[in-house]
């Protein structure tokens, strides 16, 4: 099987006062391609920081990376993705559309191509009413919505998404639940973190469970999760211990049967 993300016994120690925070531990994970992913633990589980070994941005202290088939330190191993950072921002004083034309330009896309592409991703992002007005306009949600524009504008096979949801309405939550269940349709891989839980259930074909810098869980939902459990109450049994179970609020959703029973690596 050709897999999108191959990540190999990968660790990463950042220096700090003289000691140093290991930020991955042994992290072993594959994406195969046409995959949703969402990839899930609490803050510091270093699931930035996995993404940033992916991208090239750090280097490992030890193991490996590849995307598609290429380790993930040559830049050729980054032509295929799209990114959209844990928190965007971009040139302001650009109108959303002259960004995302600069951003096309960067990939060498022609004229005619280019043109159609960012009505294509502003329209996908919904953010053609503002495409023409300076991004130091628009409001948080709208930043969102252009970097993750510009993310797609190459039309990338990978997307590797840091928390897309992050400051988004509930509507806006939707729109990019939609957006992942169409990158998928349409063959692609999408990688994405998030801390909405009720959201990765909806939309993952697996997650992914960091804690520590280590994979706690992996697998389907339905696999992972006991019968008439959320996802959320699973992740506070696996992350935090049977006592934190009671922070936890029911849902509907647990009011229905799961068929499947879970199981942990
Ligand atoms: N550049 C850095 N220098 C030192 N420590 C770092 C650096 N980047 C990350 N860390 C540490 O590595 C650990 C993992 O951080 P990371 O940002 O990957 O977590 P995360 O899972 O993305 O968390 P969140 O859900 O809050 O975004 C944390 O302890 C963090 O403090
Ligand atoms: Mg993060």
């Amino acid at each position: 099987m050709e897999f999108a993300i191959e990540i190999d016994n990968l660790n990463v120690r950042f220096p700090a006062r003289g000691s140093t925070v290991q930020a991955l531990d042994g992290l072993s994970l594959r994406v195969g391609l046409g995959e949703a992913v969402g990839f899930i633990g609490p803050n510091g589980a270093g699931k930035t920081t996995a993404i940033h070994v992916l991208l090239g941005f750090i280097e490992p202290s030890s193991g490996h990376a590849k995307i598609f088939g290429q380790d993930s330190r040559q830049s050729v191993a980054r032509e295929r993705i799209g990114y959209l950072p844990e928190h965007p921002d971009t040139y302001r004083f650009l109108t959303g559309r002259e960004l995302l034309r600069m951003a096309g330009k960067l990939f060498l896309m022609k004229e005619k191509n280019l043109r159609e592409r960012i009505d294509a991703v502003l329209r996908l992002v919904d953010i053609e009413q503002a495409a023409d007005r300076r991004i130091g306009t628009y409001s948080k949600g709208m930043l969102q919505r252009i970097c993750l524009a510009q993310a797609l504008i190459n039309n990338p096979d990978l997307v590797i998404l840091d928390e897309p949801t992050g400051g988004l309405d509930p509507l806006g939550r939707m729109d990019i639940r939609k957006l992942i269940a169409r990158l998928r349709d349409e063959g692609k891989t999408v990688f994405f973190s998030s801390h909405e839980l009720s959201e990765v259930e909806l939309v993952c074909d697996r997650v992914a469970m960091l804690a520590r810098g280590r994979l706690v869980a992996e697998g389907p939902v339905t696999d992972l999760v006991a019968p008439g459990e959320s996802l959320e109450r699973f992740f506070l049994r696996t992350v935090a211990g049977p006592q934190s179970e009671q922070r936890a609020t029911p849902t509907s959703r647990e009011m229905g049967n799961r068929k499947q029973k879970g199981h942990r690596p």
